[in-house]
């Protein structure tokens, strides 16, 4: 049996420690000072016994026996000791002291010698990674034909007594406490691979922890029986789409659909190959449902899986956005997370991956946390495919990238590279509108591992089905008949007449949660298409929550509630009372968590209503409200700019595409009256890096591009200046009062005019702009 080696190896390292006290670094025997804080390690004697809240993870390794009897010793102890060091790597990086090695097990505690406020989940988190690690390095082991290892892990929180005194000793155990036994004997009682964990973790950690429950354990040592939980997987930052509130269909037919999603699945995770699928379909039939239904599906598997999505806008999109939303769901980097947060985020999802370093550029430009210098698309590919290599290299992953017909050609290329290229299992499950087959006629074809499925509308008996899900089968077979072939089969449009109905009256629900008809169906016009119908579900509500929807319309699909108070110019409690009555409509949901920090998130309930109220908008108001939201977004991130130079952006060349129509009015007052007008655009408070982009498409769109200046009086980002200057497209910097000289010089170079202004205040500074621009 391995014992020896292992233990050999390990003890070298545990038992030689000296444990600061402050900040938990081991330190080499007979050191004075910690490596880790600089701190003085107390002597013996200064030291003391403490009674901390801690969790206890212990872990032990099975099937190093098999291994010892049939492989060489030397092996064994290389295969056990790189599976201890990276679970010694995961258990420090969740903050976890290493308490002992002891031959095939670990102890760590969560908690000492600082506590966190969440170490149990640390301890759960750090397991759960422990299990992956193993998994990946049993692959290798599986793949040259060798025995593979499985551990136990049983976790528990409690009071414990912590001992510094003891800890310099190998025999000692520097913790003791219940926690520590139950951690150990839940251990001992889980099968190999589980992670089982007592009622003190649970308790503190079901919310984000998903567990399944194994009923009472009879522990030895133990009078009672101890309650125990296996933990499964982390759950998923759900970023609620559909409304959980009232009506939801069961989901309806779609039974091959989901066999063929599910079978391609499958494929991916046993071949552990790439495959692509798309889901082709009208706006409405429900492509998004059959994505989330797959979801539902791989949730309730024990195994766990990457599920990544992310999607493409209707307007507006940044390159490679929808990837970009995934991968930053990857590295748990917030939306307006500022460039050095973002970055560190990135770095250290890559280190978790063990990914390599040189990843880390082509990564940091990918979520917005630094310019892509001069790497090429090539190279930018093949450092993102890498990374979802990594990614699937630890579990199996699928990526989900909604309405493709609204990508960017970068972004079509980069799935269509990763389809082919990609090594391990990954299964990028893509919908679109039939326009899709406009952008790339070929879509899918001619690879073998791409899949398409074409949606139909639903059956008759199928669109009677879903009402009867929708409305508890309450009601008359003739009024169901009605509905359904109105609906045309589209269970949007199902959805959004029963909503009409229940909006007008007609159909009102009874105690007994039934719905009846009040008067006659006949009597209740409902339009030929869904995008009419929701046009008129709009057109019905009072007016203040139409210019609410309408102002969030135009921030996008997802909106805030600051940046719709902003928009509105109403108090934010009255925002929120008529987005209450909204999401009553099911017009709108609450998005959890919210992508903008300190910010409510909502969404539309779906595109088509997004769609519908902002085409209510009349378009002389349109440029001026996406100003309005670049205005709010760079404003509200203060310092943190970076993060949303995006969503300036998007907003910004949203606004500015108004632009046409005026180059347009200029032309005909030239032709119509010999007046000769120029369309301008001043572009403000933008982040610099979102100068260049938003001036050409300014400058293409015919218009003179004044930048506002670095000034000392009304505060622009700092390098604005710069960025006016080195962008081809800009004419006129205003005011840049904070000119410095190198400034100056690449003004004179590029021939972009410097303006003085007899604005108060900004005047100030026009000696000094003078003096330099001589
Ligand atoms: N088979 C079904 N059974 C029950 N409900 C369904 C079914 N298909 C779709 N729905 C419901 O119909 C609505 C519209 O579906 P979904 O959002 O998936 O459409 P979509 O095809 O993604 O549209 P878009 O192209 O606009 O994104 C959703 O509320 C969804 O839950
Ligand atoms: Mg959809």
């Amino acid at each position: 049996m391995g014992r020896g080696f292992p233990e050999r190896h390990l003890w070298r390292r545990v038992a030689s420690m000296l444990t600061c006290p402050a900040c938990g670094t081991a330190n080499p025997e007979g050191a004075r000072f910690c490596n880790g804080c600089g701190g003085a390690l107390a002597g013996p004697g200064a030291l003391r016994k403490e009674r901390k809240v801690a969790t206890a993870l212990f872990a032990d390794l099975v099937g190093s026996t098999a291994l010892a009897e049939r492989e060489d010793p030397e092996i064994v102890q290389s295969v056990i000791g790189l599976a201890f060091d990276r679970i010694a790597a995961e258990i420090s990086r969740h903050e976890g002291l290493l308490e002992k090695f002891m031959g095939d097990a670990v102890l760590a505690v969560f908690g000492v010698p600082r506590a966190h406020e969440d170490d149990a989940e640390r301890a759960v988190r750090a397991a759960i990674e422990m299990q992956a690690v193993l998994a990946e390095l049993n692959r290798g082991l599986a793949a040259e034909g060798k025995p593979t290892l499985a551990m136990r892990i049983g976790i528990e929180a409690g009071e414990v007594l912590v001992d510094l005194e003891r800890a310099t000793g190998p025999r000692d155990r520097m913790i003791t406490g219940d926690a520590v036994n139950t951690a150990a004997r839940l251990q001992a009682a889980a099968e190999p691979g589980h992670i089982v964990v007592g009622p003190g973790v649970h308790a503190s950690t079901k919310e984000v922890i998903e567990y399944r429950e194994l009923g009472p354990f009879a522990l030895k040592g133990k009078r009672e029986p101890v309650l125990a939980w296996r933990a499964l997987r982390i759950k998923a930052r759900t970023r609620g789409e559909r409304s959980r509130l009232g009506l939801e269909a069961r989901i309806v037919g779609r039974d091959e659909e989901l066999a063929v999603m599910e079978q391609t699945l499958r494929r991916v995770e046993t071949e552990g190959r790439p495959a692509l699928l798309t889901i082709v379909g009208p706006a409405g039939v429900g492509k998004s449902r059959l994505v989330s239904e797959l979801e539902r599906l791989v949730e309730e598997r024990p195994d766990v899986l990457y599920w990544r999505r992310g999607r493409c806008l209707a307007y507006g999109n940044p390159s490679y956005s929808a990837f970009a939303e995934a991968i930053k769901a990857q590295c748990e980097i917030a939306g307006d997370d500022p460039a050095e947060v973002a970055a560190r985020k990135a770095d250290a999802a890559l280190a978790e991956l063990g990914g390599d370093e040189r990843l880390a550029p082509a990564l940091h430009a990918l979520v917005g946390a630094a310019e892509a210098r001069g790497a090429s698309r090539e190279e930018l590919f093949d450092a993102w495919r890498s990374f979802l290599e990594r990614m699937a290299a630890r579990y199996p992953l699928v990526l989900a990238l909604e309405d493709l017909h609204w990508a960017d050609d970068g972004l079509l290329d980069l799935v269509e590279h990763v389809a082919d290229w990609a090594q391990g299992p990954i299964l990028i499950v893509a919908t679109a509108r039939a326009e899709l087959f406009d952008l790339r006629p070929g879509w899918g074809g001619g690879k073998r591992n791409a899949v398409s499925l074409s949606l139909d509308p639903l059956s008759v008996e199928e669109g009677e089905a879903m009402l009867d899900e929708l409305l508890h089968g309450s009601l008359e077979p003739a009024l169901k008949r009605t509905i359904v072939s109105r609906s045309e089969g589209n269970p949007l449009f199902l959805e959004e007449i029963v909503r009409k109905l229940i909006d007008e009256g007609v159909l009102r629900a009874t105690e007994a949660d039934r719905w009846v008809p009040m008067g006659s169906l006949a009597d209740v016009e409902i339009p030929g298409s869904v995008q009419r119908l929701i046009a008129e579900r709009l057109d019905g509500l009072p007016l203040q929550d139409k210019l609410v929807l309408q102002d969030a319309a135009v921030i996008g699909r997802v909106f805030w509630l600051g940046a719709v108070a902003e928009l509105t110019g109403l108090e934010p409690d009255e925002v929120r009372r008529a987005l209450g009555r909204l999401r009553q409509k099911e017009l709108v949901v609450r998005h959890e968590p919210s992508s903008f920090s300190h910010e409510e998130e909502f969404a539309f309930r779906h595109n088509l209503i997004r769609d519908g109220a902002y085409d209510a908008l009349p378009k002389a108001l349109r440029a001026d409200k996406h100003a309005g939201v670049a205005r709010w977004a760079s404003r509200s991130a203060g310092d943190r700019a970076e993060g949303i130079a995006a969503l300036v952006a998007t907003h910004l060349l949203e606004a500015i595409g108004y632009l046409e129509e005026l180059a347009e009015d200029c032309a005909l007052a030239q032709e119509q009256w010999g007046v000769l007008v120029f369309p301008g655009v001043e572009l403000t408070h933008l982040p610099p890096e979102a100068i260049p982009e938003v001036a050409a498409r300014a400058k293409e769109l015919g218009a003179l591009v004044i930048v506002h200046g670095e000034t000392i009086v009304e505060p622009v980002p700092r390098g604005t200046n710069l960025a006016a200057l080195q962008s081809p497209d800009v004419d006129i910097l205003a005011h840049p009062g904070l000119l410095t000289e190198e400034e100056a010089a690449l003004a004179a170079e590029t021939g972009t005019y410097l303006e003085l202004s007899a604005r108060r205040g900004h005047s100030l500074t026009n000696g000094h702009i003078v003096r330099l621009a001589r």
